[in-house]
Formats: C-alpha cells, structure tokens, sequence
C-alpha cells in the first residue's frame, strides 16, 4: 500500500519534472531556432553554391530610423529590398508556383507573381523567398526537376520589392522599434474584441505603440489592454490600462457553443479555462442539481443548466453576480439558474444547507454536485461542510460530488492540495478522491481540481463549533494569480 502510494508520487514528481522540462526546452528551442535563422541568412557567403548570395539576409532589414519610435509612424517602415526571382513563361506559370509553393515568397499582402519590365505579355516573375533561395543550387530535387521539366531557366533575376508596414508582421515591426536585444515577445490573451497584455517593464516606455501594433495587426482586436501581474483582488479582475483602441470593455464571447457578455474590467474571466469548464459540465447530467459557490458569469454554471441540470449559482462581486443574471437571460436558463450574491461560506451555510436534505432524499439518480472555482482560497472553504446536516445519512442517494480548485508551488501538486482540503474538511481524502491537473499558471505553479464524495463522517458530523453559521471565514491568503 505504501509502496504503491510511493510510487504514485514518483510518478508524479517525474510528471511534473517532465512537464517543466519539456516548457524549458520548449523555449530554448524556440529562441535557438530564431537565432539560427538571423546566422543562417547572415553569412555572406552561402557554402556549397557556386555564386555569392545576392539577397538582404533578412527579408526585413532592421533600420535605424524606427529603434526608440515610441508614437507609431508607419510610413516609416517602408523599404525597399532585393528579392531573387524567376522569369516564367506565362504558358506555364501557375504550375511553376504550385512546384515552387515551398520557396516562393510567403507573406500577407505581398505578391508572388509579378509583371516582368521587359516581355510583360509573355513572362511573368516568380518572387522567391530570400531565406530559401540565394543561388540556382538552392532549389531542391524536385524544385529543380520541375523547373527543367517546364523548361523554366533557373537563371536567377533581382527584384526590387516594396515592402511597407502592411506586409510586416507584429514581431518585425517590435523587434525594429525596441531597443535591440531586448524580448519583443508580445503575446496577448484575446477576450471578445479585447487583446490583454501583460508587457514587461522594459516594454512599459512604448506601451502605446505596441497597443497600436496588435490592434493594426489582429482583424477584430479594437481595444488592446496592458494588465498588471497579480490579481490580488477579492474579486479576481485585473487593473487594466487601455493601450490603444476603444474604451469599452463590455465583451461578447463564445465558450463552448454558449455566449457570454460582460465588463471584463470588473469580473473575472479566463479564456485558458474552457476546457475546463468543459470537462466538468460533462460530468453532470440532465436532472442533477450543481450549486456554483464561486460562479463568475456562469461558465459552469451556464452550459450545465442548458445540459438540463438545475443550478444554484453564486458570487460575491456584484457585478458577476449582475452579468451572471444577464448571461442567463442571453442563453434562455433563467428558468433553471437561481442565482445569488452571497460570499461563498454563507451560500454554502445557506441555500445549499437549505436544499440538500430534500435532493438526498429524492431521486437517487439524481446527483449534486458542488463546484468551487477560486483556486487561491476554495480549500479554506470546504470547512463549511462539517456538519452542515443532522440526521442520519440517506442510504439510497450519493452524497454530493465536491470539484474544488486549488493552486500549488509544491514538487508534487497533487499531494499538496489534497493534504491541504484534508485539512479542511476535517477528513482525509488520500484515496478517495480524484485530482484532475488543469494548467500551468506561471513557472512553478500548477491549477489542479479535486473530485471527491462529500463523506458523511463531515456532512453530519456533530462538530457544533464548525457547524455554526456565524463562524468568521477563514483568514485571507494574499492570493496571486497569473493568466
Ligand atoms: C477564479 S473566479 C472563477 C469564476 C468562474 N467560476 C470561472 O470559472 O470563470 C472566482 C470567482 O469567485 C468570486 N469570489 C471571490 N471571493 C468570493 C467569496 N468569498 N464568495 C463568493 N465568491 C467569491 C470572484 O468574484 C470570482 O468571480
């Protein structure tokens, strides 16, 4: 038995080691692979070929004129640059570019084929990718044959190619105006119409520039803001600065098929979490009843009343609780959620407490279940279970299913968190419940949720201290978390 237990937590030591591994790795390869590619197409000249390469090493040449541009000019990103290109017999022209589609240049906006100067009627030119092509021998086999084949020269031509900030990727137009070495890295998390960044301070200097870049650059985005770090807020919504666009942050998303409309400045909402909500919705049934203690704007609790369950959904943030009440009527459940602004502790002590009797004791096929979404603090709650009921337990209907969310910075996360509600509950779960590992928050810190049957030995324990309604809520964790 120990031993198993011990190998189960090697295992997962070994899982969590892997996984932490593979992420560093994943991003050493990454910036490796960028570096390859500016020595690659650096050198001057190009081993194996006969002639000296003839091409800007990079398609975009870095100009001085933009490094430390803070108020963005796109006029100013326009350039020119010498691409290799093939002359092609029109006769034969789109079967050139379909054999050529590997080495051809590939770039939003900029054309493939162009007129020829010289026999504008009869030929065309094929513009070909400077990283691929810089002399005849660059072609591969079948690049080569075909062209023999088309009786295509392989004689290559110079073009002169306009490019402008249109045809610039976001990462080209950052690495240009950044100071040179630093990340330009600009990933963003997109909610609805809204690109949320989390820049660093070295970026914070040309914060509305790259605002402007992502907007310019991601059909959709019109409001791109930066948010800060941590949310240590009660209500789990982040201090947000409009960098560039509109100012309206009432967003309209689509999660699993089903709409949402909120002020995403004011309310919690993380678009890394739906297959999450997912996976739980999928776990209740038509006829079960699902009380949502840390609901948000019903990403549970939403899908599960579609499902057929009846909802009992909950939060403390006013506005949560408004938008909630808003995404029901949007998805015609209002019949099926009642919804409550109520901290967590007194939902639990009070309309779960309420109700629970009357489920347990009613159809067995139906189940309860009990989900707890706040993964800095929803272990501290689960005391608020002991001896929630008196009587004697129902012999023919399972308990309600907890799904408890917890964060973890230990080696082995599932360890933790289940010590942690077993703490809790006053009960050990070791055994008897089961840990679903759902992200990686930041570098070290993982999401789980726990699945366990609400054991009678707390429901209807005697332990009239923790019973009673008025206890204070735990103290407060300093809560951090990272999207
Ligand atoms: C991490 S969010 C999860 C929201 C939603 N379940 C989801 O998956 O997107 C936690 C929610 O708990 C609410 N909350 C925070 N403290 C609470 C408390 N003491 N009682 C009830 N709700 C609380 C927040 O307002 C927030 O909407």
């Amino acid at each position: 038995m120990v031993e198993r237990k011990n190998n189960s937590m090697l295992r997962e030591r070994e899982r969590t080691l892997q996984s932490r591994t593979q992420r560093l790795f994943s991003r050493v390869f990454e910036s490796l692979e960028v570096k390859s590619v500016i020595r690659i197409f650096s050198s001057d000249v190009c081993p194996g070929s006969a002639v000296k390469p003839i091409m800007e090493p990079k398609l975009y040449r870095l100009c001085p004129e933009v490094r430390g541009m803070t108020s963005l000019d796109r006029e100013a990103f326009t350039q020119t640059i010498t691409v290799p290109a093939l002359r092609v017999p029109t006769a034969v022209l789109n079967k050139v570019v379909k054999s050529l589609k590997k080495c051809s240049i590939q770039r939003p906006g900029v054309p493939r084929v162009v007129q020829d100067q010289e026999e504008s009627s009869q030929f065309r030119l094929v513009l070909l990718d400077p990283h691929r092509v810089t002399a005849a021998s660059s072609f591969s086999e079948a690049e080569a044959e075909a062209l023999r084949s088309f009786s295509v020269s392989d004689e290559l031509h110079r073009y002169e190619l306009r490019l402008t900030y249109d045809n610039l990727k976001s990462e080209e137009v950052l690495e240009a105006v950044l100071p040179q070495g630093q990340d330009v890295t600009s990933g963003f998390s997109r909610v609805g119409h809204i690109a949320h960044m989390n820049l660093r301070d070295h970026q914070l200097t040309y914060k509305n520039l790259i605002g402007q870049v992502i907007m310019d650059k991601n059909p959709g985005v019109t409001c791109v803001v930066n948010k800060t770090n941590t949310i240590d807020s009660t209500y789990r919504n982040f201090k947000m600065e409009v960098l560039a666009g509109e100012e309206n942050m009432v967003a309209k998303v689509k999660e699993n098929g089903v709409v949402y409309e909120f002020d995403f400045s004011r309310v919690y909402w993380n678009p890394r979490l739906s297959t999450e909500h997912q996976r739980v919705v999928q776990l209740t049934k038509r006829g079960d009843t699902v009380f949502d203690v840390f609901a948000g704007v019903g990403p549970f609790a939403i899908p599960a009343a579609r499902g057929g369950a009846k909802v009992r959904a909950n939060d403390l943030n006013p506005e949560s609780y408004r938008w909630l009440q808003h995404n029901c009527k949007l998805n015609k459940v209002e019949g099926q959620v009642r919804s409550f602004n109520l901290d967590g502790r007194a939902f639990i002590r009070g309309p779960l407490k309420q109700e629970l009797p009357a489920l347990l004791k009613g159809d067995a096929n139906a189940g309860v279940h009990v989900v707890m979404n706040l993964p800095a603090l929803a272990v501290d709650f689960l005391d608020a279970f002991r001896g929630l009921l008196h009587g004697e337990p129902p012999s023919d209907h399972d308990l309600p299913t907890v799904h408890c969310y917890g964060f973890s910075k230990d080696d082995v996360p599932s360890t933790d968190v289940v010590a942690r509600a077993s703490r809790s509950l006053g009960f050990a779960l070791e055994n008897r419940c089961n840990v679903h590992f759902v992200r990686n928050v930041a570098p070290n810190k993982d999401m789980l949720c726990v699945r366990f049957t609400l054991p009678k030995e707390v429901l209807y324990c005697s332990d009239e201290q923790t019973a009673s309604s008025e206890e204070p809520a735990p103290k407060r964790q300093k809560c951090e978390e990272t999207t």
